[in-house]
Order: structure tokens, then sequence, then C-alpha cells
């Protein structure tokens, strides 16, 4: 985990405020809120009645809404180069599969992200975590994946901490060489998988917090990727899944198996998945960018996950392949008209149960004293105008550590 330098500051208050604290089953509404920081951490968030009385610095908000900084727990942010030629081939006609299994696709990144270096990779990504950073995203998760060999995943995992230490945002580092099988492992996916858990894992482990896989019929097996889960956990990393995105395999209930942070996508999953993930406490990460630009038309099982109580997150899943984006507002939109998530859903699915998705309840997610003061401050009173409005940012002010 790489943080943003730590601060030494006196107290802060914003006052006047309407707070959505996501401490409850719903949003946490307080009306007349006030939160107060100490040292980057919230040390009240509450009703003004009880609010400490004396701070050195006090923010009048007008007003405004308070949520947590927004969380985007799953994306693909350090990247080579881009894919807009093979979106131009989609459009007239070509499959994601065609493509990936002509060259292209996963292994098409992977070619300009092995000849960059870690400071273009740093210099690249830098637009678009700004873009996410205008939205009052305070945390992010960003995976390697499109190194494919030791060297250049431990190249992207330096330029994701990198990131971190440019802006002042926390990043979440997770280790994915078991992202697609690259050329020199052609037709010898175990032999690869042998080299991810062998030499890999024993590498990424000092610099990223968790491992994934992309569990799929032009991924890796689900017997593959327990290869990978058994080895990034004996070397302590936390893990997650890309499961069930084009096909059903149950990677989703391997992986809640595992004891899963979360299995992500999961428009194939089963109501048997659903109830594996939901005995386990995994959460499901929705991407509805993904969904979207994908054309795909399975949605994922929402009624199931509310009816075994599953948690739901959404992210970006910014990746150059499927998911082109960099508003995590938009997905909240995209859940809620093309999931059909309730504003509720949505706005815990950026916030409480993102962090959950990463394993940092106890720092993130919610306002409360004890947490990191991390902020977003909306020009809006109504939290439903987060999610009603597209293409639209009413970020009035970022904190991040109480700063
Ligand atoms: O999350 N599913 C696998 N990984 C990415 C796609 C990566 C790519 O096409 O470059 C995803 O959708
Ligand atoms: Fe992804």
């Amino acid at each position: 985990m790489t943080h943003s330098r730590d601060v030494v500051q006196m107290e802060h208050s914003w006052t006047n405020a309407r707070l959505a604290t996501m401490t409850d089953d719903g949003l946490g509404l307080i009306d007349d809120g006030v939160i107060t920081s100490a040292n980057g951490r919230i040390v009240y968030a509450g009703p003004a009645d009880g609010a400490p009385t004396k701070a050195a610095k006090t923010t009048d908000c007008g007003g405004r809404l308070i949520t947590p900084g927004l969380i985007d727990c799953h994306t693909h942010l350090v990247h080579g180069g881009n894919r807009a030629n093979e979106w131009a081939m989609r459009l007239e006609g070509a499959s994601y599969e065609d493509i990936a299994r002509a060259g292209g696709g996963i292994v098409s990144t992977m070619r300009a992200t092995r000849a960059a270096s870690e400071a273009e990779l740093v210099d690249t990504a830098l637009p678009r975590l700004d873009a996410l950073i205008a939205e009052g995203v305070t945390t992010i998760e960003i995976k390697s994946g499109y190194g494919l060999d030791t060297e250049n995943e431990l190249k992207m995992l330096r330029a994701a901490r990198a990131l971190g230490e440019r802006r002042r945002i926390r990043v979440a580092p997770t280790f994915l060489g078991a992202h697609a099988l690259p050329p020199e492992y052609r037709d010898n996916g175990d032999g690869y998988i042998d080299l991810v858990c062998n030499e890999m894992i024993p590498a990424a482990a000092a610099l990223a917090t968790a491992a994934d896989a992309f569990c799929e019929g032009i991924g890796f097996s689900p017997a593959q990727c327990e290869r990978v889960i058994e080895a990034a956990q004996a070397h302590g990393l936390a893990v997650k899944l890309h499961a069930e995105q084009l096909s059903a395999l149950s990677g989703s209930a391997l992986a809640a198996r595992h004891g899963a942070l979360s299995a992500d996508h999961l428009e194939y999953a089963t109501d048997g998945d659903v109830a594996t993930m939901a005995a386990a406490g995994t959460v499901a990460v929705l991407l509805p960018g993904a969904y979207y630009f994908m054309r795909e038309t399975q949605l994922p099982p929402i009624a199931a996950m509310r009816r075994h109580g599953v948690r739901i997150a959404l992210a970006t899943d910014n990746n150059p392949g499927t998911s082109p984006t960099t508003s995590l507002l938009l997905m909240l939109n995209m859940g809620a008209t093309m999931f059909g998530l309730t504003v509720v859903e949505a706005l815990r699915g950026v916030t409480v149960n993102a962090a959950a998705a990463l394993g940092l309840c106890a720092e993130i997610g919610t306002l409360e004293a004890g947490k990191a003061c991390d902020l977003a401050i909306w020009d809006v009173t109504d939290p439903a105008e987060l999610v009603y409005r597209i293409g639209f940012n009413p970020l009035h002010q970022r904190i991040k550590d109480g700063q």
C-alpha cells in the first residue's frame, strides 16, 4: 500500500453539511452534520449538536452533501498505448475473442506496455488518474497484467506505486500476472502459471497488496487460477478474481472458497456462485463500463446478490480493451440504468463496499471517527443527483487525509 506523505495538521471542521456517512445499511444521512479532522483522520462525524466545540479552522459547507472520498476498486489504469484501432475493427464486425485469438487484445497492450519505460507508464497514466481525482476519487486499485513477464509485471507495479507519490491518492496495487498468455508461452499455459507462481509472485509480493487472475476461456482455467490463488496467499497477498465475464466457469465460487476479497464482472455467475460468495463475504465488483463497451446482454445476477446478501461494489475497470472510461460517476449512472441498482446500492458500491473489496474497511469507505479523512464535497444536496446525471461532475472539493 502506498500512501501520500504523512501529514501533521491542526484540527479542521467542515460544518453546515449534509453527510452520507454510509455507516448504516443505507446512506447514513445526517442533516446539519459536522466532520472534524486531526492529523489526517476523522475525529468526529455526526450531527452539529454533538460536535466538538473548537477547531483551529472551520469551513462552512453551505448545506452541501459530503460523501466518503470515492474508491475505484478495479482498474488497469497503468498500460501502454490504446486500442482504438481494435475498437474500429469491432465496429466492423470482429469480436473481442476473434481479435484476442489473432494476437490482438491484451497481447497488443502487452507489446506497448513492454516497450514503455516505467516513467512513460506513469506519465501516460497521469491524465487518466487526474480525471478520476477530479471526480472525488481518493483511493484507486491499479492492476499489473500487461507485462506478462517478471521484469515488466514488476515495472507496472512500480509505476502504480509511483502514481501514489505523484498525486494525493491512495493506491492499492494488485498483481495480475495471470491476465493473458504471453506469446513466449503459446500452448504452454501451465508453464506460464509455473512462472507466475514460482518467480513472479515471490517478487511481486513486496510491491502489491493483492493478486488477481483472469478466469476465462481466453484467460486461465479454474485449476490454473487456483494455483495462482494458493501461491499468492502463501506469500501473504489477498486475492481477487476476474470471473464469469464471458462464460460460466464458477471462478467466483472458487475465489470465494479461498476467501477472496472480491470476484469481479460476474455477468455469467449462477445462483450457486452467488450463494458461495455470500457465505464467504466475498464482494461482487460490478463493471458496467465493460458490460456497456462489450455490448454484453447477459446481466449480472443482481436479484440473487440481493437475496443472498452479497455486498456489491462498482468500479470503472479502466482498461484499453473493454472499458476505456475514466468516470466513476458515469459508472454510478450505468450501474443504475443498466443493472437496476438503487441509489443506495450504487453509492455504497463506490464507498463502503469498494473499501471491502480492497480489504480496507478499517481505513476508508465511511465517514466515522478513526478513518482517514477522505471526503468528497458535492454541489448537490440530494445523493440521487450523483447517480442521476450523465456526464456531469458536481464535485465542489476533494479532501485527502484532511487536506
Ligand atoms: O477487466 N477481462 C480481462 N481484463 C480486462 C480486459 C483487458 C483488456 O482487454 O485489455 C477486463 O475487462
Ligand atoms: Fe478488469
